[in-house]
């Protein structure tokens, strides 16, 4: 294994658990990072070495299970996932505890949860970086690959605008979150009552001030993708909302993205999906399998992302 020439430089928190915490800096370091990393994948795969990184995942993953597990392999540490999908963590025992013997064996963690607060309480009771995986509230390793691959396509997210489509779930506010935090502007459409969390939306009108971002929230889906430069959707029915499929299905039907509303939208906008996707429903075959749609870069660059993020928390 060659030895790393890579600089890699702390991040200014201890865990990554949602990307309202993070300062702009931290960001574009992770997004450097990530770029080195994507440009030359042999030369650095010492970084970690005999690091290991703890798994927990309460839902299912193919993306973020993968490519953590792979991006510590490329880096040189290993990954050892345990399955929580039968009970929740602080089940069995409580999540203090839980955390107080992962320190003693592993380097870092990644956590998949329902609740967010469970990642916090990971966070606050080990000196080992907490990686959210995914929550019900946020997902922000997600938003970073989002960003990221942005940054590839434009150059720079400043002054763009990204029209994300359908449930204010936890993409959603991840990608608010980071938007304002990059100084892209944000528009959020959906329908009355699956609107995101009023406070995320607050908070981020507050930090789009710093960066000049505007952030709008709309239940118009045409007015939604005029002359955007992106398009987002995300699934209907999150894992955990198995039982709203059908209603959800009928109240979003006017939300699907279709040729019409990236018609709508400048014409080389990009569509974005942070998957699984349902062709049919949150999005139309044409439109998931057509030229504007940049879904799997955004699932490759999770790799190049995580991989970053992993680099520059784990010590
Ligand atoms: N986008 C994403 O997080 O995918 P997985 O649920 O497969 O990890
Ligand atoms: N909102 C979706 C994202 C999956 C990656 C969910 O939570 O199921």
């Amino acid at each position: 294994m060659k030895t790393s020439s890579l600089e890699l430089p702390r991040l200014s928190q201890k865990d990554l658990l949602c990307t309202s915490a993070l300062p702009t800096t931290d960001i574009e370091r992770i997004f450097t990072t990530a770029r080195t990393l994507k440009a030359g994948r042999e030369v650095h795969t010492a970084v970690l070495q005999h690091k290991r990184l703890a798994m927990i995942f309460e839902k299912d993953s193919l993306r973020t299970r993968f490519t953590f597990d792979i991006g510590m392999q490329d880096l040189g540490g290993s990954a050892t996932f345990m399955d929580h999908r039968d009970a929740k963590l602080g089940s069995r025992e409580s999540v203090k505890d839980m955390a107080k013997n992962l320190e003693r064996w592993v380097h870092a963690i990644v956590a998949r949860t329902f609740k967010h607060k469970v990642l916090e309480e990971l966070a606050m009771h080990t000196k080992i970086p907490v990686i959210n995986g995914l929550s019900d509230f946020v997902h922000p390793c997600q938003a970073l690959s989002d960003f990221f691959t942005l940054t590839e396509k434009w150059g720079s997210v400043k002054g763009r605008t990204l029209t994300y489509v359908g449930d204010g779930n936890n993409t959603c506010h991840a990608l608010i979150h980071t938007a304002v935090k990059l100084g892209t502007n944000i528009r959020v459409c959906s329908p009355e009552g699956y609107e995101p969390n009023s406070r995320v939306v607050n908070e981020a009108m507050r930090a789009a001030q710093e960066t000049g971002a505007e952030v709008t929230i709309l239940n118009d889906p045409d007015a939604a993708a005029d002359g955007a430069d992106a398009i987002y959707t995300d699934v209907w029915a999150s894992m955990g909302q198995e039982d709203e499929i059908e209603e959800r299905n009928g109240v979003f039907a006017a939300y699907q993205v279709d040729e019409d509303m990236m018609a709508r939208a400048k014409p080389d906008a990009l569509f974005m999906h942070c998957l699984p996707a349902h062709r049919g429903w949150e999005v139309t075959q044409e439109v998931m399998d057509g030229p504007q749609s940049v879904v799997y870069d955004i699932a490759e660059n999770r790799l190049h992302v995580q991989k970053a993020v992993l680099a520059l928390l784990i010590r």
